[in-house]
């Protein structure tokens, strides 16, 4: 589980053009939910990666994602289903699943008290963030990298990033293409209505995630907005994503330090869930959860700029060919070889080439 610290080279050769997977569910951590809405007791019906699931909360507050349907009949646990202890039970005949999605119990049966090897396939499961996050990969092999820590989050000196910030946006897009914006500048300046293009400034790709730093230029063009009132700012934005499904954009403090998590969690061959959720530094000497009102503004101000993306690509065709230009040709080649390594050897374009997936 240890992080693997061995630098990619970017400066591979850019071979012929890398079309997307058509496959659509990547190994790797994703979003499913928010913590705070799932309370101890309670079950909700998901659907993600093509499948139906269930995600509950038993008394001992431990979260479990299983495969929604029953072993016994196909009965689905999400719909009527409930919890008792940390068990899911089936609304059909009242069968009895524990956490590891093993049976537990028949209720009615005088034979057997339960299928002992009967299980449910599980996805191991998380609360990170406030957000209740799975692993999937679709042979059920586990985890191969932890969730990063978010240093920001635990201290006080960040106004806390749940409720006000989050918002989720269910969006006919491939995950992969949320991701390639962190080799993306360009489109800066046509979706995003920046003053001039976005530079970036350096590109590093590891085992499992991309880290990128882009400068930008905020209020370019206009003497002073409220967001830059002594005029144009230049700051660093830094991108960290992991694996295909989680992304962070940090913000720098010459114009508001904050975080920016994303989590890109397809739904099914079509859509793909865009969480959302941000956390801002503190105004000085404000002790208060709410964020401020400039925070507020900016947190707003992003949520509009995420959504953006969305019509460039509800529209687009994915191309088995791209033609890129030469200033953007290393960074987009590299990030779509990088990301190949996530996708199984036998779906698409993937070819599983991190240590920690070849290994299977
Ligand atoms: S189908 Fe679930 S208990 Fe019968
Ligand atoms: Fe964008």
């Amino acid at each position: 589980m240890a992080m693997v610290e061995d630098k990619l080279s970017v400066d591979a050769p850019v071979e012929s053009p890398i079309g997307v997977s058509t496959y659509r569910y990547p190994t790797g951590w994703y979003v499913v939910g928010w913590s705070s809405e799932l309370g101890s007791g309670q079950l909700q019906k998901l659907h993600y990666f093509g499948r139906e699931l269930v995600c509950f909360r038993g008394t001992s507050g431990a979260v479990s994602v299983m495969d929604a349907y029953c072993l016994h009949l196909g009965g689905h646990l999400g719909v009527g289903g409930h919890v008792e202890g940390d068990d899911v039970v089936c609304p059909w005949h009242g069968w009895h699943w524990g956490t590891d999605g093993a049976n537990t119990l028949i209720p009615y049966s005088e034979k057997e008290t339960c299928k002992q090897n009967l299980r449910i396939r599980t996805y191991p499961a998380e609360e990170w963030c406030g957000m209740i996050v799975v692993w999937f990969d679709r042979d059920g092999q586990g985890p191969c990298w932890q969730l990063p820590r978010v240093p920001e989050l635990e201290t006080g000196e960040y106004y806390p990033m749940h409720p006000h910030s989050r918002m989720v946006n269910r969006v006919k897009v491939h995950p992969q293409m949320i991701v390639e914006n962190a080799a993306d500048p360009y489109h800066i300046q046509f979706v995003h209505h920046g003053d001039r293009p976005a530079q970036v400034r350096s590109f590093e790709l590891h085992e499992h995630y991309l880290h990128a730093t882009v400068q930008v230029n905020y209020g370019g063009g206009k003497p002073a907005t409220w967001l830059t009132p002594k005029g144009p700012v230049d700051g660093l934005v830094v991108y960290d994503t992991y694996g295909i499904g989680i992304g962070f954009v940090r913000f720098p403090k010459e114009i508001l330090a904050s975080v920016q998590i994303t989590g890109h969690t397809p739904v099914d061959d079509e859509y793909t869930d865009y969480f959302f959720a941000m956390a801002t530094a503190r105004e000085e000497g404000d002790i208060n959860d709410e964020p401020s009102e400039r925070a507020k503004r900016w947190i707003s101000m992003q949520q509009r700029i995420v959504k953006q993306d969305f019509f460039t690509w509800e529209n687009m065709k994915y191309l088995d060919k791209p033609n890129f230009a030469v200033e953007e040709a290393k960074n987009y080649a590299a990030l779509r070889r990088w990301a190949r390594r996530f996708y199984p050897p036998d779906a698409g374009e993937g070819d599983s080439s991190a240590d920690c997936l070849k290994s299977r």
